[in-house]
């Protein structure tokens, strides 16, 4: 169909034969219409918000990240998670606020393996073991894995007092 066809059959208000009545709606099915279009809207919004959430399984590109940017519920949840077993799998190490101990000072600006969340979780997952940082991605599994990784991202740039600078400086 050419522009100028288009053009003509909605002026003639038919399109394919089939003929657009302009009588008003009866008010009981306008009310109706209204209050499904606002269901639906609702409905939509919600559902939304849960894709909003990031699946702790892995299944986004990079869940860590996701839990940062996600909204106050989600990703306080996951916070607590990953601060849970921060004290009872990591503090040993890299000290109980992160400031490090026989492990690096994670709260600062230098970083060894990398700052993006990808790489604090591919380090947790599988450790530096050369090194004396454990693999944690079998013990843990993949939802604590991430939270912890995430909980590890939130104290980047606390700079709190403790082991010394290692790495390179990112910023
Ligand atoms: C047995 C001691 C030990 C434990 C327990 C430990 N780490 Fe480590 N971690 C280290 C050491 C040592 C390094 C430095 C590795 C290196 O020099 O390459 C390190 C490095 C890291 C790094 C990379 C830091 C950087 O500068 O790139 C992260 C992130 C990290 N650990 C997170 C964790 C988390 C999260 C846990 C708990 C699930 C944990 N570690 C438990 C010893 C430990």
């Amino acid at each position: 169909m050419n522009p100028s066809d288009r053009g003509r059959e909605g002026a003639d208000h038919v399109v394919d034969g089939v003929e657009e009545a302009d009588d008003p709606l009866p008010s009981r099915w306008v009310t109706a219409l209204v209050a499904v279009v606002a269901f639906g809207f609702g409905f939509g919004s919600a559902r939304h918000a849960a894709d909003l959430r990031p699946t702790l399984a892995g299944t986004l590109r990079d869940p860590v990240a996701a839990i940062l940017a996600a909204g106050a519920k989600p990703a306080a949840e996951a916070m607590a998670v990953g601060a849970e077993v921060f004290r009872a799998h990591c503090a040993s190490c890299h000290g109980l606020e992160g400031q490090g101990l026989i492990g690096p000072n994670l709260t600062d600006r230098y970083w060894l393996h990398g700052a993006r969340p990808t790489d604090i979780l591919r380090v947790v997952r599988n450790g530096v073991p050369a090194n004396g940082m454990p693999a944690w991605g079998e013990a843990l599994g993949s939802e604590r894995s991430v939270s912890v990784a995430a909980f590890v991202a939130s104290l980047r740039g606390r700079n709190l007092d403790g082991k010394e600078p290692q790495g390179l400086l990112v910023d």
